[in-house]
């Protein structure tokens, strides 16, 4: 009988530290703050002596451009024209100062296959930073490229196994439009339950790069990142800075995702998310009352069957002691 109580007590015990522990996290999710805005780091480096050292250690610059950029200190270029940022959402955005690039809008996107299954939406504002060797010295420069709101969806697919979506945005220069892509791609694991955001794939049309001898498309992508169960929707608020890999080495970028919230592996014809998974600890909230709830269950657990067994001894005492 004693052995069953422990036994009991035990199995309760365990199942709430496991409960406790949450079953999904999210390793590889970098979470980092704002990055500071590219305009105001190009004026303050203006007013240092050692501008480009400042550029050159934030960076991992080919070996073989390190040497001439350190030597060379030019004012910054002016950036190409921004990309249009249309304001369809209600939001008033303040007039951007700092900079000629303003921050990016947030803009909703999915895609819905033949068979009107909307398998994937998501919803994020967007912005690209490439740094790139611009003009005769080869001077690694930024430019920010912002995802624009209106994108639009051009593809996809609604597979069991893995689904993506594409949007695309067009840069006008001359009166030609050149268009740059963004894929996201989502793979789900039907034994755990979940799905992950596989990565993201960017191409960039090489009108971007101004003043520079790119003159093809550029590719740059981010592998495998954060993880949620199934039918539920990921979200971030907070800033998150993806570091994107390229062929070409001279090119170093990322993409930063603000209001971020996604979801694949929808059955819905609706657009509307699911509950939301939070980025970067969310399961704490959750975690945290489960624990103290468990650790209080199980010591009133612990002090009743103490009492119920002091209870019977003293009985059994009082019994022989007659
Ligand atoms: C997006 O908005 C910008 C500015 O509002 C506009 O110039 C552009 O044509 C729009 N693009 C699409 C695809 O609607
Ligand atoms: C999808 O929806 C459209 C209109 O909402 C309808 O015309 C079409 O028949 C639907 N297709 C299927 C496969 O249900
Ligand atoms: C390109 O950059 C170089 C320095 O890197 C500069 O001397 C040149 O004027 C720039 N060209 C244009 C068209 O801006
Ligand atoms: C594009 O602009 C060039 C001159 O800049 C002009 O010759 C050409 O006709 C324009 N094309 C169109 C389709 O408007
Ligand atoms: C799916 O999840 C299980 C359990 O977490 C894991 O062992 C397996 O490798 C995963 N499969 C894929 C294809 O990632
Ligand atoms: C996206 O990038 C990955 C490299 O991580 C590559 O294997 C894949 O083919 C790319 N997809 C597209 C559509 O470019």
């Amino acid at each position: 009988m004693a052995r069953l109580r422990i036994f009991v007590i035990f199995a309760i015990l365990y199942s709430c530290s496991e409960l406790g522990h949450g079953e999904f996290t999210t390793p590889k999710t970098v979470l980092i703050d704002v990055p500071p805005q590219h305009p105001v780091e190009a004026s303050s480096t203006e007013r240092t002596t050692a501008p480009a050292e400042v550029v050159t250690t934030e960076t991992a610059p080919p070996s073989t451009t390190s040497s001439t950029t350190t030597s060379t200190t030019t004012t910054p270029p002016p950036p190409p024209p921004p990309p249009p940022t249309p304001s369809p959402t209600p939001a008033p955005a303040p007039a951007p100062a700092p900079g000629p690039v303003p921050a990016p809008d947030q803009g909703t996107w999915h895609y819905t296959d033949a068979s009107n299954n909307t398998c994937i939406v998501v919803q994020f504002a967007a912005q690209l930073d490439v740094k790139y060797p611009q003009g005769i010295n080869n001077t690694l420069t930024d430019v920010l490229v912002n995802v624009p709101a209106n994108a639009t969806v051009t593809d996809g697919s609604c597979n069991t196994t893995e689904q993506w979506i594409e949007l695309q945005w067009g840069i006008t220069a001359g009166n030609v439009t050149y268009n740059n892509t963004l894929k996201l791609v989502f793979a789900a694991n039907d034994t755990s339950k979940t799905y992950i955001f596989k990565g993201l794939n960017v191409s960039l049309v090489p009108q971007i790069f101004y003043n520079s001898t790119i003159n093809s498309t550029v590719d740059v992508w981010h592998g495998e990142d954060w993880q949620t169960p199934l039918a539920t929707s990921y979200r971030c608020s907070r800033s998150t800075e993806l570091k994107l890999t390229g062929e070409t080495s001279n090119v170093a970028a990322s993409i930063t995702f603000t209001k971020l919230q996604e979801e694949a592996f929808r059955n819905a014809t609706n657009t509307s998310f699911s509950a939301a998974r939070e980025c970067g600890g969310g399961d704490v909230p959750d975690a945290v009352p489960i624990a103290v709830g468990c650790a209080l269950g199980g010591l009133v657990v612990v002090v009743l069957v103490a009492y119920l067994v002091a209870r019977r001894r003293s009985a059994a005492r009082g019994y022989l002691s007659m």
